[in-house]
């Protein structure tokens, strides 16, 4: 019995297009070869950063791309945060929150209902204690709960920087992959673009390209550029131009619908196996993203997590993101629709002995 993996937030294989890229890439090494295979610019591909400047409506030189979005966090964090407080919402993507725990931050978790960040809790911080050096945030499709800041909440955030003079990161993977519901203004358009903003090519096209950027302000943008040459001299040009080639090519829209119409099925297809067999668990159900986001009443959920690997499915414990014991993050991404079936059955069959 192989196990079926709800821990998993990578896109199921069949969304990678995988012929597109090879031909994208062949083009890419034809047209621009002696530029993609030598050393490069640190903050990247240079038609890259001025088709995404021109999306952003800022200039070239506050567009940062890195390998992988996360590769732009540990340059962020390494620049700003040691000995210093960082703002996270509770809960929040575990690995940013380990990076940032690793460079001596104090992750200070912000208080979150079904909604996402309270406001009310981001003004106790600012009003209290040192200046943090800024607040990670993720407001649409939140790693890992799903949830979306509200456009109100939104206004209230960008507000309280401005009081306060924080600097907020907007770290926004998922804003496109979207199954329903209307689009929200991100809160770098809402700040007239004083927030740093960073999104990823990883869910709309593929992660192994490892393409992420930034948008940040003009002076931190000159900081970034300095650590990025210190630690790499230039990120993967190869991925970038294969990108940029396929977005050249028109590829970018058709291949979001289709993720979309592959992953909305996944998600339609885990809220009806819970619902049939596993209604204990109170869901949400977030318009997009990779994930749903689980409570258990009175059930710890790191006890069901090993009960359920006895049972051939895993998932992640609420606790990895800093939530309490009887929360939980099911991912529906990667999984096929039978997997789905099967895992929740498998949850469900698990639940029992660890409800005890
Ligand atoms: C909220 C969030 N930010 C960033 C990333 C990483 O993106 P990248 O592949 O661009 O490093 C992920 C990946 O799961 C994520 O969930």
């Amino acid at each position: 019995m192989s196990t079926i993996s709800f821990a998993r937030g990578v896109p199921a294989p069949e969304c990678l297009p995988v012929e597109a890229l090879a031909d994208c890439a062949k083009a890419a090494l034809e047209r621009d070869g002696h530029a993609i295979l030598s050393y490069g610019p640190s903050p990247g591909y240079g038609p890259l950063r001025a088709r995404l400047a021109e999306q952003h409506g800022v200039d070239p030189s506050r567009i940062f791309l890195t390998n992988g979005s996360l590769q732009g966090f540990v340059f962020l964090a390494q620049r700003l945060v040691p000995g210093r407080r960082v703002l996270v919402e509770r809960p929040s993507y575990d690995r940013p929150l380990k990076i940032l725990r690793g460079l001596g931050a104090d992750v200070v978790g912000l208080d979150c209902d079904d909604e996402g960040l309270d406001p009310d809790a981001l003004e106790r911080a600012l009003a209290g204690g040192e200046p943090p050096a800024f607040l990670y945030l993720i407001p649409t499709f939140q790693n890992p709960s799903g949830r979306t800041l509200p456009l109100e909440r939104r206004r209230r955030v960008v507000e309280l920087a401005e009081r306060y003079d924080l600097l907020v990161l907007e770290d926004d993977p998922y804003g496109l992959v979207r199954y329903g519901g209307e689009p929200l203004p991100s809160l770098f358009e809402l700040s007239g673009g004083q927030t740093a903003y960073s999104s990823s090519y990883s869910k709309t096209i593929s992660p192994g390209l490892r393409v992420g950027w930034f948008v940040f302000p003009e002076e931190l943008a000159r900081q970034i550029e300095a650590t990025a040459t210190a630690t790499y001299i230039t990120p993967v040009l190869l991925g970038q131009a294969t990108v940029n080639e396929f977005l050249d090519r028109g590829l970018f829209e058709p291949n979001l619908e289709r993720v979309r119409s592959l992953l909305g099925a996944r998600r339609d297809a885990m809220l009806a196996a819970l619902g049939r067999d596993l209604p204990e668990l109170t869901v949400n159900r977030p318009d997009g993203g990779y994930f749903l986001w689980g409570e258990l009443d009175g059930v710890d959920s790191g006890e069901l997590l090993g009960r359920a690997e006895e049972a051939g499915v895993t998932f992640v414990q609420g606790t990895d993101f800093g939530a309490p014991p009887e929360t939980l993050r099911l991912a529906f991404s990667f999984v096929s629709l039978d997997e789905i079936g099967e895992g929740v059955a498998r949850l469900a069959a698990a639940l029992p002995a660890a409800a005890r």
